[in-house]
């Protein structure tokens, strides 16, 4: 292992031990449940907005370690984004994960969440590290449509 994957595996390890940002909002503007059906684990990920930025974002629920530290670091670094930023991020991580070339505005605005790079190498791996995001994403497009609470979204079609 080289002193970069090991720095990278060191990260993930303290965001599974000391996930950032763990925990309910209480009314949240929206949420989203998100579940794994291949393993059982599953998050709930709520935001507060303030007119086009997420303003507090929290993620509860159990899953294993690449899942939850990617639960983490995306609460992380989408804290205070505008909803055009995080969909780029959204976008830009889901090709970082699948393996797909990135442009160098794509690894800039990935943060640290460049750290879950390695998880293309292992695709059982693929659908911990997108469990959130996708979550995210379900309770983003929620609010758009006025909806507060959606229903649990699977993401076995991945
Ligand atoms: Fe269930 Fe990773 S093993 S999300």
């Amino acid at each position: 292992m080289t002193d970069l994957q090991e720095l990278y595996q060191q990260v993930i390890l303290d965001h599974n031990h000391h996930p950032r940002n763990f925990g309910a909002i209480q009314n949240p503007d929206c949420e989203a449940e998100g579940y794994n059906p291949l393993c059982g684990d599953h998050y709930k990920v709520y935001c507060t907005l303030d007119g086009d930025k997420i303003k507090e974002i929290r993620f509860s629920g159990e899953g294993c370690a690449i899942s939850k530290s990617s639960a983490s670091i995306m609460t992380e670094i989408l804290q205070g984004r505008s909803k055009e930023e995080v969909l780029r991020i959204l976008d830009a991580f889901q090709k970082m994960i699948k393996g797909e070339e990135l442009k160098e505005e794509d690894e800039e605005i990935l943060d640290k969440a460049a750290v879950l790079a390695g998880v293309k190498d292992y695709p059982m791996r693929v659908k911990c590290a997108t469990l959130a995001w996708h979550t995210l994403k379900a309770a983003l497009e929620a609010f758009e449509k006025k909806e507060k609470t959606v229903p649990v979204i699977s993401t076995d079609k991945e």
